[in-house]
């Protein structure tokens, strides 16, 4: 069985995987109608993944004798100033669940949940592949410049290798 305060926070990461992953889908659709199908294609393959990250919350709440609970999301914006705070932004919310899920994880260290933190074990190493990823992304970014975009939105999707392994992008 979950403690409260573990389960609570679970929940908590449920509704904010699934923030990320409408986040992502936002950003796509802002990339696709400003004629960037590479980076759109890119996100909207990061909002699956993030998809299947609220999934996997939501199935183990339940699986060890909780109740996960869908919530309501906040609308994310829909109008980027540009590809470059696009993804210092993507990079700013990755961090933010990375504190979010150390947070957790230290939780339930206190809580001697061991099981919970095993579970969390594979968010952690997923997010030190994410924050990397897109701190490449960034770094090609101020190498193009923003006169190059045609190139980098041609070239983005060969930095994606997880996908391009899962064949989701
Ligand atoms: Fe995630
Ligand atoms: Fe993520």
């Amino acid at each position: 069985m979950l403690v409260k305060k573990v389960e609570d926070l679970l929940n908590r990461q449920v509704e904010r995987e699934g923030y990320s992953s409408n986040l992502y889908l936002s950003m796509a659709s802002w990339a696709e109608i400003n004629g960037l199908p590479g980076i759109a294609q890119w996100l909207y393959a990061q909002a699956e993944e993030e998809r299947i990250h609220f999934l996997k919350f939501i199935k183990y709440i339940n699986e060890r004798g909780g109740s996960a609970l869908i919530p309501e999301f906040k609308k994310p914006p829909s109008d980027f100033p540009g590809v470059e705070v696009l993804f210092s932004e993507v990079l700013k919310h990755e961090e933010f669940i990375t504190s979010s899920i150390n947070e957790i994880a230290f939780v339930t260290l206190q809580e001697k949940d061991f099981n919970t933190n095993n579970f969390l074990q594979w968010f952690l190493t997923e997010q030190v592949e994410e924050e990397a990823s897109v701190r490449t992304i960034i770094d090609k970014l101020k190498l193009t410049g923003p006169a190059n975009m045609y190139v980098f939105d041609r070239d983005i999707l060969s930095l994606r290798t997880t996908s391009a392994e899962t064949g989701t992008a």
